[in-house]
């Protein structure tokens, strides 16, 4: 759970409560944990703290109206709900409450509410004789049935001298529960993964290259997959037309030797390495320092021997991650899977059969063979998006299983 909201882009909503000075320290724990915090206070929360100290603990302007054209112009309010990857309102009042609960949207907050998909979570505070009222209650109970988390509230003496239910959770309450929640999402939270993905290009002369089809679509999923689930990834990536997925870490990179130096590097500092990318197995011997003149009915060029990426990777007698292949095959899928498997030290290689139309190298879809030491499996076709799911969730059983066994030993 260390560092679960680290990067994590958090919009935090105070409404007007006295308990509004204690979402200042919830928002210092967000930074602490280097969260990206954006503050948006409603006009009776202005009251209780000053826009001007949340600036200075959120490290972002705070924005407070929906008719701000100074705020739209740095991030219009549906950018802002689109930005978040969570909404924590704490102070929640009765009156916010009633609003959310009922789908209005009067301001800023309970607008960005309904303008969002990010995960809403709500910490009430309020008087205990109001807290207890049933209309509340149904709010509550309403909210809670559209998958909105409530933390709190907690009972004790209230600043208005009452004793009962009603006082907001305790900072660091809201911080656990949020990222308790992260983690449940984010089971691959502290998995670290390094992915090769695209074609190489490997030069000819100034204007021309070898290379070949891959779109660099099956690693990318693969990337996104992983990232989604709160694993740290790596992209080592060809050249490609793909938007690199969010939370991903991407090193461009053009031929095979550059892949491979990059890929060493990441090997070593990453659990999990796979290599997804269609790497030239030749380069040319001598790139011609200028465009090569079109002379005579041949033309002949000198290839040598690309530096093989997974089959290095497989073979580090230190800091070694746990290695997955693809294999991209025309014939005896099987036999020349299982043979690189053997031949590259590999835990794990994925094999396609690339002679079927609408699959494999650029198609949106894919199926897959998995052959391991002491088991295989088939995942069938399906877009690459989803095949990808399929795969990390055979990568993660095998990793796990691997390194339970290694502890044992
Ligand atoms: O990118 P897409 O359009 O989505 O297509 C996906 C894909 C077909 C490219 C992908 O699913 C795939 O099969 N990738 C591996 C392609 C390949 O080069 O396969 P191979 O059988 O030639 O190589 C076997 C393994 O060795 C692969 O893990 C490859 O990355 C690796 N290799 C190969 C040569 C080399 N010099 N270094 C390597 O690391």
């Amino acid at each position: 759970m260390d560092n679960i909201l680290q990067q994590k882009r958090i919009l935090v909503g105070i409404t007007g409560g006295i308990a509004a000075y204690k979402t200042i320290e919830f928002i210092r724990l967000l930074r602490k944990q280097n969260a990206e915090v954006r503050v948006v206070l409603t006009e009776a929360a202005s009251h209780f703290v000053s826009p001007l100290t949340l600036q200075a603990i959120s490290g972002n302007a705070v924005s407070q109206s929906l008719f701000d054209p100074q705020a739209e112009l740095a991030m219009g309010h549906i950018e802002l709900a689109k930005w978040a990857d969570a909404i924590v309102i704490a102070p929640a009042t009765a009156d916010f409450l009633a609003r959310f609960n009922l789908g209005l949207a009067n301001d800023l907050l309970t607008t960005l509410c309904l303008a969002t998909s990010a995960p809403i979570f709500i910490a009430p505070a309020m008087n205990q004789q109001m807290y207890a009222q049933t209309v509340v209650q149904q709010h509550l109970s309403s909210l809670r049935q559209r998958g909105i988390t409530i933390i709190g509230p907690n009972s004790g003496e209230q600043a208005c001298g009452d004793v009962g239910a009603g006082r907001m959770s305790e900072p660091v309450e809201i911080f656990t529960a949020l990222a308790d929640a992260f983690c449940r999402e984010q089971p691959l939270a502290g998995i670290t993964v390094a992915i090769t993905a695209g074609p190489t290009q490997e030069p000819i002369d100034p204007v021309r290259y070898i290379s070949n089809y891959s779109s660099g679509k099956m690693g990318y999923a693969i990337a996104e997959a992983f990232a989604q689930q709160g694993a740290t990834v790596t992209l080592i990536s060809g050249p490609v037309n793909l938007t690199t997925p969010p939370n991903v870490k991407k090193i461009a990179v053009t031929t095979a030797q550059q892949m491979w130096q990059q890929s060493m590097t990441a090997a070593v500092t990453h659990q999990i390495f796979i290599g997804c990318a269609a790497v030239a197995d030749y380069r040319v011997a001598e790139i011609a320092p200028q465009k090569i003149k079109k002379s005579g009915d041949e033309l002949t060029l000198k290839l040598v021997k690309n530096p093989d990426i997974i089959a290095d990777v497989g073979h580090l007698t230190e800091h070694r991650p746990f290695t997955v292949g693809f294999a991209a095959e025309t014939q005896d899928v099987e036999n020349y899977a299982k043979d690189k498997l053997v031949r590259k030290q590999l835990d794990l290689i994925c094999a396609n059969d690339v002679s079927i139309a609408g699959q494999g190298f650029s198609s949106d879809q894919n199926a897959l063979q998995l052959f391991w030491h002491k088991g295989s499996a088939t995942l069938p076709l399906t877009n690459k998006r989803q095949l990808a799911e399929q795969l990390v969730n055979h990568i993660i059983n095998l990793y796990q299983t691997t390194k339970n066994n290694d502890e044992k030993n």
